[in-house]
């Protein structure tokens, strides 16, 4: 067999995924401590679970393909209307599918350095990546990105808040941002993470959908973070009913009858997800804290995850802690998820052990 021959130039001119959670695919994740995919360590809420239970009786019965249910209540949600909605099997897919409705080989994708699915989602489409550095304090760098507009620019990527670094974007300047973005060029907002948020001034860019409507401008939210349900797979987009008419061409992934269920009863159990929110709050504070005065320098985020300079090789951190039987990555520096207090403490436990010993090797 000849791949060369066989495979399509969208593969074979695809660079290597550059998805961290591929260079994990030999460990036994059942055994470790799992502070490595910002996964919520508090879970569903004991409603949507029952739901999700219930659910899948009728598994042997396909499921709602239209979503109608599900859609309707994130349309309510938000205030908008089920057209303006396109679900998936979380917000990975349909990052997939946006790559397949807009870019064209030799469009420019504009972005910072952030979540991998972005690079994947340009390549295997056989459009260029344009990476502007993250300023300083690792922002999100909206001015450099107006900088690199060029006639071939045709998506620009903003996560916020960002993976890995746990940094935001505040509204006006996302705002100033639009108002000066050519409107031909469409905006991917990734709020993956943006429940989490406590600043004020961190905020969705879901209203500019409305209030920019000559801007083509897609929302990707998920249930797999705040909402607790990463193995439920569940995810959606917000835009313009004519963004979501012309995306929801591209074949999508199939919402299971389980994730359907369970989202539309999670919506409905927000008491039970601020009290979690809560609970991971002071897990970022306290990680923060222990993690500076391990003199570690400390991103503050926004998120259920932190990066970190260990300022010792992060490689090394991570298979250290790995042999402590915890999971953390290093897409940039460190970055750990926020667990439940025990898995805090004994992660903090784990690094002054680590750091001490580099020390005195
Ligand atoms: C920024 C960001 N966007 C999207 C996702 C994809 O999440 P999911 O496919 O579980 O919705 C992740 C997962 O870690 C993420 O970090």
């Amino acid at each position: 067999m000849n791949t060369e021959e066989i495979f399509s130039r969208s593969v074979l001119e695809k660079p290597e995924s550059q998805r961290a959670s591929r260079s994990n695919a030999s460990l036994d994740l059942t055994r470790l401590m799992r502070l490595g995919w910002n996964e919520n360590p508090y879970g569903m809420a004991p409603e949507v679970l029952k739901t999700i239970q219930e659910a899948a009786r009728k598994g042997h019965l396909y499921q709602d393909f239209w979503c109608r249910d599900v859609k309707k209540a994130i349309a309510d949600f938000y205030g908008m209307t089920p057209e303006n909605v396109i679900m998936g099997a979380g917000s990975s897919p349909l990052i997939e599918m946006t790559g397949q409705a807009f870019i064209n080989p030799g469009d420019e994708v504009l972005m910072c350095p952030t979540f991998a699915a972005f690079n994947d989602m340009t390549e295997v489409r056989l459009g260029r990546v344009v990476t502007v550095p993250l300023k300083e304090n690792k922002g999100y760098d909206l001015n450099g990105l107006l900088k690199a507009v060029t006639p071939r620019t045709k998506m620009v990527v903003i996560c916020n808040p960002n993976n890995p670094t746990g940094q935001y974007i505040p509204y006006e300047e996302i705002v100033s941002f639009m108002e000066k973005l050519p409107e031909d060029i469409v905006v991917f907002f990734d709020e993956a993470y943006i429940e989490f948020a406590t600043a004020p001034d961190c905020r969705s860019a879901v209203p500019l959908i409305s209030q920019m409507p000559d801007k083509p401008i897609i929302v990707s939210r998920t249930f797999s973070k705040y909402y607790g349900m990463a193995g439920v797979r569940c995810g959606y987009l917000l835009c313009s009913r004519e963004l979501a008419a012309g995306i929801s061409r591209i074949p999508g992934s199939w919402v299971s009858r389980d994730a359907q269920a369970g989202a539309v009863a999670a919506l409905k159990e927000q008491k039970y997800y601020q009290s979690t929110k809560k609970q991971i709050v002071e897990g970022v504070a306290y990680l923060e804290r222990e993690l500076a005065a391990l003199g570690c320098t400390v991103y503050h985020t926004q998120t259920n995850f932190i990066m970190f300079d260990p300022h010792i090789d992060c490689e090394k951190v991570r298979e250290e802690i790995i042999e402590r039987g915890i999971l953390i990555s290093i897409p940039m520096l460190c970055r750990v998820s926020v667990g439940t207090e025990t898995e805090n403490e004994y992660f903090i436990q784990c690094m002054k052990d680590i750091l001490k010993n580099a020390a005195v090797a």
